[in-house]
């Protein structure tokens, strides 16, 4: 194999989506109209769409090719013994039942299986995830390490469970815990990944409690190429091979496809015990749909199952994890507090750090966001006191962090595409300026990348 030092996109290019130019005038006024919330703009008034890895990927001739294929019989289609058989291959879990998307997946497993009081710990949960288990009046307890909670901690495995508290918090609230999640790769806490070892040791802790163990598996080989790149002894084995181990050492799953399924819509509850199966098929079929679609069409299923092969593939992953990398690179070189390191699907922008002028009850991750987009068309999400903010007393408390989140969708943009991003998140530098009172007639320009 050729190893060069740029490392270039794996794909070429065979069909193209044109995007819209608009003027700064244009923005202020789609903004003011969006009530100042980027969910609420048209998509097509922003030029770079940073607002989500999920469902935003592009798929592949072979993705495409593959709906083509797809078998749409109501039960027992041919699409879905194709789709349970890549998921089988790769979680190596028993029973596999196909939903719309990640938080269908959330909503059947804990409608299921949580009662009133009951505790679910995380690393972090991720909104949809946490609000499916506050639904059903059950705590949704966030036990990151402490690195985690630190945006300028470096640690090559951010995203670990804190094994001392999910310890104490099995001895002390045990009989009120139906299952313990860890979420790969850790999104709210800025796509960081979790190691091996960690994982190790919550299936430890499980079975010395005897609880069950779930991943909120929606980055699972971004997390694996972590693992491989990463952790000691991990580098010879390929994606494939760690993630099986990943999904190996817990009891089952939700997975949203709209990450790395690489599919613009679907997801997956997969899982080992028989007697929770059978509930969540039964609910399934009362909100989703018969089991053997779960939500989606035949051929979603052949988009998600392809991806599902694609999504391992180690040239792929290499690009992806890199590209992230390279925009957080030139975000840090630009001064730019950023979550150290970089995550696997984001760039996560420290508002509380940049705006500290702006307390966390006045959302320094809308404003940054909404000037993000005013200035630049860049459309970014804010994970801060918006989102995580409200306690289930309604009373609002600013949460561990504010961030404002770049994430990249897959396959989408181009390196001058995220040049553009980074090049507008600089400084500019003075060219030409007198000693005195310089600001009146001084020069500016960009800084360079
Ligand atoms: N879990 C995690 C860690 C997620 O990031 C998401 C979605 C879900 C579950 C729910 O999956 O959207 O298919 O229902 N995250 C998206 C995001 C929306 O922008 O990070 P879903």
């Amino acid at each position: 194999m050729l190893h060069f030092k740029t490392i270039i996109e794996p794909f070429r290019i065979k069909s193209v989506e044109a995007v819209k130019f608009t003027h700064r005038e244009d923005r202020v006024k789609a903004l003011a109209e969006a009530g100042y919330n980027l969910f609420r703009l048209h998509a097509e008034d922003v030029l770079i769409d940073l607002l989500t890895d999920s469902g935003t990927g592009a798929m592949s001739a072979a993705q495409w090719g593959a709906i083509m294929q797809g078998d749409e019989s109501y039960a027992g289609s041919r699409s879905f013994y194709r789709f349970r058989d890549v998921v089988q291959d790769l979680t190596g879990y028993r029973h596999i039942i196909p939903t719309h998307q990640g938080r269908a997946a959330e909503r059947i497993l804990f409608h299921s299986v949580l009662e009133e009081g009951d505790v679910v710990p995380n690393n972090n949960h991720f909104d949809t995830t946490r609000a499916n288990v506050e639904v059903e009046e059950a705590e949704a307890r966030d036990l990151v390490i402490p690195e985690g909670r630190v945006p300028s901690e470096i640690h090559p495995f951010k995203g670990n469970m804190d094994l001392a508290a999910l310890e104490r918090t099995l001895e002390r609230d045990g009989g009120r815990v139906p299952l313990v999640m860890v979420t790969v790769t850790n999104n709210t806490g800025g796509g960081q990944p979790v190691s091996l070892e960690n994982l190790r040791g919550v299936r430890k802790l499980c079975d010395r409690y005897r609880k069950p163990f779930f991943l909120d598996a929606c980055r699972f080989a971004e997390n694996a190429y972590f693992i491989k790149t990463r952790e000691e002894g991990q580098a010879g084995r390929t994606p494939k091979e760690i993630a099986r181990e990943m999904f190996s050492l817990a009891d089952g799953c939700t997975m949203s496809a709209k990450k790395d399924g690489l599919a613009n819509i679907g997801g997956f509850l997969a899982l080992n015990d028989d007697a929770w199966a059978e509930r969540c098929r039964n609910l399934l079929i009362l909100t989703e749909g018969f089991p053997t679609y779960g939500g989606l069409a035949g051929y979603d299923l052949e988009a998600v199952a392809r991806g599902l092969e694609e999504v391992v593939e180690e040239p792929y992953l290499r690009y992806r994890i890199r590209s992230t990398e390279y925009l957080h690179e030139r975000l840090v070189a630009a001064g730019v507090p950023v979550i150290q390191p970089a995550g696997g699907h984001a760039v996560y922008i420290d508002a509380r750090a940049l705006l500290a002028h702006v307390p966390p009850l006045q959302y320094p991750g809308i404003a940054l966001a909404n000037a993000l987009y005013v200035e630049a068309g860049i459309r970014s999400v804010e994970i801060g006191t918006v989102m995580f903010g409200r306690q289930p007393d309604g009373t609002e408390k600013a949460p561990a962090m504010d961030l404002v989140r770049l994430a990249i969708p897959r396959r989408v943009y181009t390196q001058s595409h995220i040049d553009y991003v980074a090049d507008r998140l600089r400084g500019y530098r003075i060219t030409e300026g007198p000693a005195v009172l310089r600001h009146f007639t001084a020069l500016f320009e960009p800084l360079p990348a």
